[in-house]
C-alpha cells in the first residue's frame, strides 16, 4: 500500500517553503512531505532528510534523484541529534523543518517487527534495531509488574493498566510471550467488552512502542534546541497523533511564546478535514501545530 502524507498542503502553506532555502525533514520515513517540500526549494534549495529507521530511509533514498537541482543529504540518525548532525555536515541552522510524529505504515504493514496488533511477528517495535537494545520483547517479558503498569498507564493512558500487567505477567511465567498477536491477545483478555472501534489492544501497544523507542524523550530534546536548528524567521511544523504526544509539543510552544522567543504560525491547532480523514482514515487524530522563530 502506498503511503499517503497526512495534512500534506496544510503543512506546506504554514512552512511556506522557498526556492533557493534550507529545510529539515526530520523524519523522512516514504518522504512524503519531503517530495512538496522539495518541489518549492527548486532550483538551488537544499534539504536534509533524517530518519532513526535505516530501512525504511533505505527504501526511499532514490526519491530525491526526481529533483536533481536541490542539493540532498539523507541522515540515518534521531531527531533529537539535529544540531550535531548539522555539525557532522557543516550545514547552517534551516530556514524551515517538519517533524511528523510516530511511525509509519510501512511499520505496521510491512515492517515484521510487530507494531501491529492483528501480525504474527515477534515483539520488536524497534525504529533502530541497531542502535536500540531496548525490544518490546524485553519490556513484555522482564520488567517488574509494578513498572510495566506504570509504562502502560503513563504512555498510553490505560485506565486498566494495573490489571493487564497482572495478566501479562501471569501468562509469561507460564511461557514466555513471543509475538505481537499473543500479547494482543493477552490484552483483550483484560477486557469483558471488545466490540468499540479500535482494539483494546491500542492503548497498551502506543505505550510500549513510545516506552521502547524513548519517543518522548527524544521529542522534549528536540523542542530543546530548536534555537541551535532554525534561524530567525525560520518555520516549523510538527504533526502529532495522540493526545500525550500533542501535549508536549503544546506546552513546549507555550513556554517559548511565554519566553518570547516564538510566534505561532498558526492560531488554533490544525486538523484533517472530513475529506482528508474519509480518503485516509489513519489522519483522523493527526494535528498540525506550527511556530516561526523570533
Ligand atoms: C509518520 S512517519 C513520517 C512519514 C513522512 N512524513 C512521509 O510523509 O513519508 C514517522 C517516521 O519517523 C521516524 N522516526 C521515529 N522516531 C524518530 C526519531 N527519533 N528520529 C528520526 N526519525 C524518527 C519513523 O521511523 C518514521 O519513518
Amino acid at each position: 500500500m502506498s503511503h499517503v502524507p497526512v495534512l500534506l498542503n496544510e503543512a506546506i502553506e504554514i512552512l511556506d517553503p522557498q526556492k533557493g532555502e534550507f529545510f529539515i525533514d526530520g523524519t523522512f520515513g516514504e518522504g512524503g512531505h519531503a517530495k512538496e517540500i522539495l518541489e518549492r526549494l527548486t532550483p538551488g534549495g537544499t534539504l536534509l532528510g533524517i530518519d532513526w529507521d535505516r530501512e525504511i530511509l533505505e527504501r526511499n533514498a532514490d526519491l530525491p534523484n526526481r529533483w536533481p537541482e536541490n542539493t540532498v543529504i539523507l541522515e540515518n540518525g534521531n531527531y533529537a541529534d539535529i544540531p550535531r548532525i548539522l555539525k557532522d555536515h557543516y550545514l547552517a541552522k534551516a530556514d524551515g523543518m517538519i517533524v511528523d510524529l510516530g511511525f509509519s505504515s510501512w511499520h505496521i504493514d510491512e515492517s515484521k517487527r510487530g507494531f501491529s496488533f492483528a501480525k504474527d511477528e515477534p515483539l520488536d517495535m524497534r525504529y533502530n534495531p541497531e542502535r536500540n537494545d531496548r525490544t518490546a520483547y524485553e519490556v513484555v517479558n522482564s520488567l517488574p509488574e509494578g513498572e510495566l503498569a506504570d509504562v502502560i498507564y503513563r504512555y498510553g493512558e490505560e485506565r486498566n493498566s494495573r490489571r493487564i500487567a497482572k495478566r501479562i505477567v501471569e501468562e509469561r511465567r507460564k511461557k514466555k510471550i513471543q509475538t505481537a498477536h499473543e500479547l494482543s491477545e493477552i490484552v483483550n483478555s483484560v477486557f469483558r467488552f471488545k466490540g468499540g472501534k479500535l482494539s483494546p489492544a491500542t492503548k497498551t501497544f502506543q505505550a510500549i512502542r513510545i516506552y521502547v523507542n524513548g519517543e518522548f524523550e527524544n521529542i522534549r530534546e528536540l523542542l530543546g534546541s530548536l534555537p541551535e536548528i532554525l534561524k530567525p524567521g525560520g518555520r516549523l511544523g510538527v504533526i502529532t497523533f495522540h493526545s500525550l504526544e500533542d501535549k508536549l509539543v503544546k506546552d513546549a510552544f507555550k513556554l517559548l511564546h511565554q519566553k518570547g522567543q516564538i510566534d505561532f504560525l498558526n492560531k488554533k491547532v490544525i486538523k484533517p478535514g472530513r475529506e482528508e480523514i474519509i480518503k485516509n482514515p489513519k489522519s483522523r487524530s493527526a494535528k498540525l501545530r506550527g511556530i516561526k522563530i523570533k
